[in-house]
């Protein structure tokens, strides 16, 4: 049985990164989607929020059977902890690619025996990320093409009352 963890910020999770879990768990017996509490970042949603929200995004759109945890700390000491076989990890363009390499290799120098899987996403989001729908949305633009409904309304909530 091939087990997967994919993680990520999700400050908050987008349609893109939806995509890649849909992809990824035709991949894998068993996928995990992992919440990082990255304190050297600053988040709009706590840890509690991103959580909630990829599990509300993923009954939104009928994604089922997939674990949503948090973890702190080293990624590939919790990917070792969880026992999965991969680390999956999306990619859009090209500057991607380059922090995403060097997180690659560094992870593989520490733990050889977890493979990095790279799933490229869908070209209608090839552009979004968690920061430019917070920017965008902040505008007051519409960003429901781009997010599950739920963060949408979490969007609207949490920008209004900063
Ligand atoms: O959604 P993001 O911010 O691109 O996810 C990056 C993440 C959270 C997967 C990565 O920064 C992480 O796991 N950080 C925890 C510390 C760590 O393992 N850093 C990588 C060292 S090579």
């Amino acid at each position: 049985m091939t087990k997967a963890l994919y993680p990520g910020s999700f400050d908050p999770i987008t349609n893109g990164h939806l995509a890649i879990i849909k992809r990824a768990q035709k991949l894998f017996d068993q996928l995990i989607v992992a919440v990082v509490h990255n304190p050297n970042k600053d988040m709009l949603f706590t840890l509690e929020e991103r959580q909630a929200l990829v599990n509300d995004a993923m009954q939104e759109v009928g994604l089922e059977g997939i674990e949503v945890v948090t973890y702190n700390g080293l990624l590939v000491e919790f990917a070792r902890d969880m026992n999965v076989d991969a680390i999956v990890r999306g990619l859009r363009v090209n500057s991607d690619f380059d922090y995403e390499f060097q997180m690659a290799l560094m992870n593989r120098d520490m733990a050889p025996e977890i493979e990095s899987v790279f799933l490229m996403t869908s070209g209608r989001y090839v552009f979004l990320s968690s920061s430019i729908v917070k920017e965008v949305k902040g505008y007051g633009e519409k960003i429901s093409h781009l997010v599950p409904k739920v963060v949408d309304e979490a969007l609207s909530e949490r920008l209004q009352s900063k």
